[in-house]
């Protein structure tokens, strides 16, 4: 659909009235019946719990077509930017909705890698949680700290935004193995400018001050590759919290604290470490895997298929055909055999014949494959979802900077059908 082709309004007749809706058409042809004035017009509202029909916001960030697979940001396919760029290049491409010229990325590299040294005082606030906290928790409570060391009275200027922006791409991967190291009992380690993005954060997780420490190059790659692959998904549950956050003013690490709260739900960023677990359990003999799959068609089991599934995918998820291919790569080039992989194709395969799973469009989403890789590196299974946050932080910062310069941009505040009890008179708690 374009412009030209598309209907230029919709028309709504509810009871004796009739009303014309406009229609806008997005720059890959989906179209929206631009509701804005249907209240004021009608009296009613629209009822779309999860939001699975509501377009919240118009953005040049991120274009993903669930039924055709597609995912490209600012145009350019998911596919070609896994197989040939870089973290940092992407992080750019989504803050700029443009690819850098090569002085523009080394001079962003440059920042981001001297902002990466966080403020000494904020090491007290590890020290004062458990540490068998959950390291997301930890993490969004460090995020949301960060706050108060860069705080200023009123809203910030684009260029403070900005600012904020460096620091918080550059501090993410520090505060990421703070948690880690806080929770196994070791030293805090400092940042090595002189590594690259993946690599310091690997050195960061697993260097001590007692001995030389270099990250292997094969896994820094496939590192850089899982968080290009997680960057951004446009309007999902933690992306849509940041923006919805960022819409009452609320600062920038404010917002973003709240986005890792969302991104820890096991249905959304959790889901990679209950992968896992999913997978050990099988793997441990508590059932087999046609056994789990059978649970996890029934209803009533609780149990659901992890890692499979997606509100927008209904085709195979993009992300989750890269990475499957990276997993034979990388576990080769590591030289690490995990039968879990064996497990997780087996669960593909039947999922992939059986008639639950292909009515409902459930394939592999990017959480089912990427806990093998991340296990691969040996990255702990509790932290999985924290990598899972390094990657998306430049999707929400991108969007919440986005949506401050959004002219249209209104705090959010939802609508409700009420189903309470109607007027009553209160009664002394004596005569109830
Ligand atoms: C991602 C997810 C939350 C999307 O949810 P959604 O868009 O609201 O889709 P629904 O929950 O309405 O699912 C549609 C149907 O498929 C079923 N379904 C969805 N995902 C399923 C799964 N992983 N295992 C078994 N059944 C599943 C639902 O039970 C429902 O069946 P019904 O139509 O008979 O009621 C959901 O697919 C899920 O829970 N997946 C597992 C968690 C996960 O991997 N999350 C990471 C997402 S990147």
């Amino acid at each position: 659909m374009t412009n030209e082709t598309a209907p230029k309004t919709a028309r709504l007749s509810l009871g004796d009235q009739e009303i014309e809706l406009p229609v806008m058409v997005g720059a890959e042809g989906e179209m929206a019946i631009d509701i804005r004035k249907l209240r004021a017009q009608t009296g009613a509202v629209t009822f779309d719990p999860g939001l699975g029909n509501t377009g919240a916001c118009t953005s040049n960030i991120t274009f993903l077509d669930g039924e055709k697979g597609i995912l490209r940001h600012a145009g350019y396919p998911i596919e070609e930017l896994a197989n040939q760029s870089s973290f940092l290049e992407v992080m750019w491409l989504l803050l700029h909705q443009e690819l850098p010229l090569k002085t523009e990325l080394d001079s962003f590299t440059h920042d981001i890698t001297h902002h990466t040294m966080m403020h000494e005082d904020l090491k007290r606030l590890f020290a004062s949680l458990p540490k068998a906290g959950h390291p997301m928790a930890v993490c969004a409570a460090a995020v949301g700290a960060l706050s108060t060391f860069y705080q200023k009275e009123g809203p910030k200027t684009p260029e403070q935004n900005w600012i904020d922006a460096i620091r918080l791409l550059a501090k993410m991967p520090t505060i990421a193995a703070y948690c880690y190291k806080h929770s196994i009992g070791q030293p805090l380690m400092y940042p090595r400018n002189d590594l690259s993005y993946a690599a310091n954060l690997l050195y960061m997780m697993f260097g001590t001050p007692c001995e030389a420490y270099e990250p292997n190059p094969v896994t820094a790659r496939a590192l850089d590759l899982l968080l290009i692959l997680h960057a951004d998904h446009e309007q999902n549950c933690s992306t849509s919290t940041v923006r919805t956050v960022g819409s009452s003013g609320a600062n920038l690490f404010s917002s973003v604290s709240a986005g890792i709260s969302a991104l820890w739900g096991p249905l959304h960023g959790g889901a990679n470490q209950a992968v896992i677990e999913m997978l050990m359990s099988i793997r441990d003999g508590e059932r087999s895997a046609r056994e789990f799959m059978e649970l996890a068609k029934q209803k009533d089991s609780g149990v659901r298929l992890m890692g499979f599934g997606h509100r927008v995918y209904k085709n195979y998820d993009p992300r989750a055909k890269i990475l499957k291919s990276a997993c034979d790569d990388v576990l080769g080039q590591l030289g690490k055999r995990d039968p879990l992989l064996d497990i997780a194709q087996e669960l593909e395969q039947i999922a992939l014949e059986d008639s639950y799973f292909v009515e409902r469009k459930l394939y592999p989403n990017v959480d089912f494959y990427s806990g093998i890789i991340y296990k691969a590196l040996g990255i702990p299974t509790d932290m999985f979802t924290v990598f899972f946050a390094i990657g998306r932080m430049p999707g929400w910062i991108s969007q919440w900077l986005e949506f401050q310069a959004d002219p249209d941009k209104r705090i959010t505040r939802p609508r409700q059908i009420y189903t309470g009890a109607t007027p009553r008179s209160y009664q002394k708690v004596e005569g109830r």
